[in-house]
């Protein structure tokens, strides 16, 4: 492991477990996807083992996997209305706490289960927290396997460059079963306006624009972790 890649695992690592610190006994979880949230799941499983009672909603088939391999019992999303507590990561998030998420392929769940949270716990490296989304990493936008050239096309007339997902040598299909374009705006100015304007594409099931979902940041940084509450 180079020394660089270590300091981020150690940022995650110190902002996932700050994270889990604060899941109480009774509460229904959402489980983040992606390496950030795993470690918070892995915390969150070892203190069921020690007597924590909590029930989980998975964001993808692998999250469900692993809550599964940790004991920890799941619900089905459709049988509850809300959710108290969701620990997720992100791809990268602003100063407003707009975010883009979608590098793992959950964005869909993922966003059903932020909307239904009472409390979405963001869990970042430093690296994350950045001046203006899209500068540095695509936008991931979800779409229909029967229309995503339709899509692609919709979304090249708003400025960026879209590149299909693959895994291997297979066009990569989400848990939900649909594509997902990886969109390079270079820049996004008006995240909110953005996100509207793409939820209205035919064929665009999601975007991976997370606007106004995001209630308290946990960044892990150098030595030390800061928890930040969204801005009013
Ligand atoms: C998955 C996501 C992840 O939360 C996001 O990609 C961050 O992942 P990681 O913690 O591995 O950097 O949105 O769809």
């Amino acid at each position: 492991m180079s020394k660089e890649s270590s300091a981020t695992d150690l940022e995650k690592a110190a902002a996932a477990r700050r994270a889990a610190e604060m899941v109480r006994d009774g509460q229904l979880v959402g489980l983040g996807t992606g390496s950030t949230a795993t470690i918070a799941i892995r915390e969150l499983g070892r203190r069921v083992k020690e007597g924590l009672k909590i029930e989980g909603v998975a964001t993808s088939t692998a999250i469900e996997a692993l809550a599964a391999s940790l004991s920890i019992p799941l619900v089905n999303f459709n049988e509850i209305s809300k959710l108290d507590i969701t620990i997720d990561g992100a791809d990268e998030i602003d100063s407003k706490f707009n975010m883009i998420k979608g590098g793992g392929g959950a964005l869909i769940r993922e966003k059903l289960v932020a909307i239904a949270s009472e409390k979405e716990i963001i869990i970042v490296d430093s690296s994350k927290r950045v001046a203006r989304l899209g500068d540095a990493r695509v936008l991931p936008v979800e779409v229909l396997r029967f229309g995503w050239s339709l899509a692609e096309r919709a979304l090249t007339k708003l400025g960026c460059t879209c590149v299909l997902r693959r895994a291997g040598d297979q066009v990569f299909l989400s848990d939900n079963g649909n594509y997902i374009l990886d969109c390079n705006f270079g820049g996004i100015d008006d995240p909110a306006g953005l996100e509207k304007t793409i939820k209205l594409i035919p064929a665009v099931v999601e975007s991976g624009l997370f606007i106004n979902l995001a209630s308290t940041l946990i960044v892990g940084s150098g030595q030390s972790v800061q928890v930040i509450d969204r801005p009013a």
